[in-house]
Order: structure tokens, then C-alpha cells, then sequence
């Protein structure tokens, strides 16, 4: 059984996974940057802190197990918030050390990445992988879980960055994601043409550009409904993540795409990325909406992976926060 910790930013969350099932899981998202549009990474340690003790001893006796049952401790080594991820890590190479059993530092996008293995449907890899999240927009080739390549990444926001900074334009609460997606579920998604981001690599993205844009809109078009706009740039984005999902596919002859991270649990997005999938025969996986958002399960599995092919850490291997 391994115990996964994840701090990387501003969850706290742990797990026990026995390689099959997910026998608990805990997450408590902090609340305090709600108001403040981000996340200030001081009290996002603190917060960390007080709660891993919690989230750890919650998720052992949920699972109904004790400490003499675990095989391994894993945790998010990066990348993140420093601080986040040094209580996480410290906490876990620490029990690791005194239960005297293996530590597992785990990638965070790796872990992502390996959420898609948490659905029903069992992944078959090759797959064209997207991780969209509050800090990355990275587009991969997986040919496993442990071997991964990147292909293109945002060359400025990441997508959740700009459904944050546009959510905070607009006064709404931090995380902005679903505070857009409400809107936008009221209006009309075609009452405004944003447009496509260019950028210099294929395979990369540019949000700065889309963000900009729904400022302009919204100053230059009174006349439009707030809901219209939030419907209209979400239709953008929706857009331009899935044709870029979807070309890479068909340029690398890859039957298959994945969709993980924060973002992926915007119903639109996950709707149009499967009417699209469908309309070009490829097979779609996509996070299941519990661990879109930044939790443990993923870690676990990531974990387990390493795991079965001894990939070990050292006790003395530090966090990295990019
Ligand atoms: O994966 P995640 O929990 O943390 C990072 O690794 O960054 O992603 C958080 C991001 C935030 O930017 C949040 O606004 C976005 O995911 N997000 C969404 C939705 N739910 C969360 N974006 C669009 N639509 C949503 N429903
Ligand atoms: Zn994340």
C-alpha cells in the first residue's frame, strides 16, 4: 500500500492506494486566497502546516489501516510552490525514515498525467496528452506512464491562469475556473468571435493574447451580457485546446488523447473535446472530475508505477519549483 501526499500549491491531499482501488482520499482546499484573486504562497504554506497531519491520519483511518501496512510513501516533489511542496515532501521522506520504508518523489505533471489511469475505461498508450492546469499548459506525447515527452507548452499564461485572470476582471473568487464556467453556462456561446492565438512553436499555446481580449470586449461592447462574453471565451478556448489536441494526433498517428488537470473539469470543454474526438474516430480519455483538481490519487498512481519498477528516492532528493 502506498501513502501519497500532494501540497504542491494549494490543496492538501493524501491517499492510500493499494495498486487497484483508492481506498481514501482526503483533500482540503484552502479557502483563504479566495479573495484575493491567487494564491500568496506564505499562507499557502502555513496552511499546509496545520493541515497534512490532518489529511494524512483522516486518509489512514478512512482506509481503516495503520502505518504497518505501508509498502512505500510518495509525495508531489514539483513543480510548485517551494515552500508548498517542501511541508508535503519533508513530511513524507520524514515517516519514510521512520518507518524505515522506500520514498517516492513524484512529478507533478507526471502525476497528472497519471489520473487518466484513475477512469473506467484502462488508458493504452501511445496518447496525445494535454495537462492544463493553474500553472502549466503542456502538450505531450505519453508512450507510457514513465516515459513522456514534451512537445509544447504555453509560452505565457496557463489556461487556468487566464480563466483566473479573467474571472478576478470580473470580482469573482479565486479559483476563477468555475466561477467562468457558471457564467458562461447562461449565455450564448457564439455572440462573440475571439480570436485564435498564434505562436511561433506548433505545438506551443499564448493565452496573454485571449485574456487581453475579453478586457477589450467587455469595454468596447457594453451592449454584450457578461454571461455572452464568459460563454464565448470559454467556446475560445474550448476550441483552440481541443485542434491543437487533435492535430497532434493526427501529425504524430496517434489514435488516442487525453485531457487532465484543474481545467479539465470544465464541462463545455470536456463536451466539445468529445464531439470533436468522435468526429476525427479517436479515442478519448479524460480525467475523472474528482481528480481533475489537484489531489493524492494521482500521486498514488504515479507513485506506483516507480514502484513496480524500483524506481526509488533518495531520502536526501529536494523539492524543485520548476
Ligand atoms: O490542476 P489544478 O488544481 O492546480 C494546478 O496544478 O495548477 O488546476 C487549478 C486551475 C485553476 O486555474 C482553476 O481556475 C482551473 O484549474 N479550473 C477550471 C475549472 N475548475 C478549475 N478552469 C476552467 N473550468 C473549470 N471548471
Ligand atoms: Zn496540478
Amino acid at each position: 500500500m502506498v501513502l501519497a501526499i500532494e501540497t504542491s500549491c494549494d490543496d492538501t491531499a493524501a491517499c492510500l492506494y493499494d495498486g487497484e482501488r483508492i481506498l481514501s482520499h482526503v483533500v482540503y482546499r484552502q479557502e483563504v486566497h479566495a479573495t484575493v484573486g491567487g494564491v500568496i504562497p506564505e499562507w499557502a504554506s502555513r496552511e499546509h502546516e496545520v493541515k497534512l497531519p490532518l489529511a494524512v491520519v483522516e486518509a489512514l483511518s478512512q482506509a481503516g489501516v495503520d502505518w504497518t501496512n505501508l509498502r512505500v510513501v510518495a509525495a508531489a516533489q514539483g513543480p510548485g510552490l517551494l515552500g508548498s511542496l517542501l511541508i508535503g515532501s519533508t513530511f513524507a521522506r520524514a515517516l519514510a525514515a521512520a518507518w524505515n520504508i522506500p520514498f517516492i518523489g513524484v512529478h507533478h505533471l507526471e502525476a497528472h498525467i497519471a489520473s487518466i489511469e484513475l477512469g473506467e475505461k484502462p488508458p493504452l498508450y501511445p496518447m496525445i496528452v494535454l495537462v492544463a492546469t493553474g500553472g502549466h499548459t503542456h502538450l505531450y506525447r505519453v508512450l507510457h506512464p514513465l516515459r513522456i515527452e514534451l512537445l509544447g507548452r504555453t509560452v505565457d499564461d496557463a489556461v487556468g491562469e487566464a480563466f483566473d485572470k479573467v474571472a478576478a476582471s470580473l470580482g469573482l473568487p479565486y479559483p476563477g475556473g468555475p466561477q467562468i464556467e457558471k457564467l458562461a453556462a447562461q449565455g450564448n456561446p457564439f455572440a462573440f468571435a475571439f480570436p485564435t492565438p498564434r505562436t511561433t512553436g506548433v505545438w506551443d499555446f499564448s493565452f496573454s493574447g485571449l485574456k487581453t481580449a475579453f478586457l477589450y470586449a467587455r469595454r468596447d461592447h457594453p451592449e454584450l451580457r457578461t454571461e455572452d462574453l464568459c460563454a464565448s471565451w470559454q467556446h475560445a478556448v474550448s476550441v483552440y485546446l481541443t485542434d491543437k489536441l487533435i492535430r497532434a494526433a493526427q501529425a504524430f498517428h496517434i489514435p488516442r488523447i487525453g485531457l487532465v488537470g484543474g481545467v479539465a473539469s470544465n464541462q463545455y470543454l470536456r463536451q466539445y473535446l468529445h464531439s470533436q474526438a468522435e468526429k476525427h474516430s479517436l479515442e478519448l480519455y479524460l480525467a475523472p472530475l474528482q481528480y481533475c483538481m489537484d489531489n493524492a490519487a494521482m500521486i498514488a498512481v504515479a507513485a506506483w508505477h516507480r514502484y513496480a519498477n524500483g524506481l526509488y528516492s533518495p531520502l536526501t532528493e529536494t523539492p524543485f519549483a520548476r
